[in-house]
């Protein structure tokens, strides 16, 4: 009986679980509405959230079904009451791939883990933390769209 119950919960338990994990994949991100190959599974940021001028750890993974090719842009937007905040665009080959030793193109299944800094600027608040609303788009050369999810991405001003 004792067992029995031990059994239940503990399926109960793992499967609910993986449930969770599996839904926050993309730690609150949301597929973009439009038309988009490459599906992006999972997309995280630790420390969440993030902190103002240290370094942070982000994963992204995902299939590219259309190659990602050299060129591609790595494309973020904030938007803080719908105001664009700020928005930085990367290399994508160069900051996800390239550290992995890999070469673009890239075909198939990814997952890319990076450390990069929490950017500080002069019009920072101080004492208080933001969310902004996030457009993480990814395309290939020239303005074609492969990858975009959206969500709330909170980063922490000492
Ligand atoms: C970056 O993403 C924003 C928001 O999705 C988009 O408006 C802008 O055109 C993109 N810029 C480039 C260079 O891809
Ligand atoms: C930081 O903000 C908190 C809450 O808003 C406040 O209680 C605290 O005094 C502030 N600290 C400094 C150093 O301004
Ligand atoms: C690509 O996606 C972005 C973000 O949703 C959108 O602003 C842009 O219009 C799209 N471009 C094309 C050519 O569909």
């Amino acid at each position: 009986m004792n067992i029995l119950l031990f059994i239940i919960l503990y399926f109960a338990t793992f499967s609910s679980s993986t449930l969770i994990r599996r839904q926050d994949a993309l730690t609150g991100f949301k597929p973009c509405s439009g038309n988009f190959p490459n599906a992006i599974t999972t997309y995280s940021n630790s420390p969440n959230p993030l902190i103002e001028g240290q370094i942070a750890t982000g994963r992204i993974a995902g299939k590219a079904t259309v190659p990602i090719v050299n060129g591609a842009l790595y494309n973020l937007t904030a938007f803080y009451e719908k105001q664009q905040t700020f928005q930085h665009i990367f290399d994508f080959c160069g900051i996800f791939v390239i550290p992995h030793g890999l070469t673009c193109p890239i075909n198939g299944d990814y997952d890319f883990t990076i450390n990069f800094p929490v950017e500080t600027t002069v019009n920072d608040p101080i004492n208080t933390s933001v969310t902004y609303d996030m457009t993480v788009l990814i395309t290939n050369p020239y303005d074609i769209n492969l990858s975009c999810i959206e969500g709330k991405l909170t980063v922490s001003y000492p």
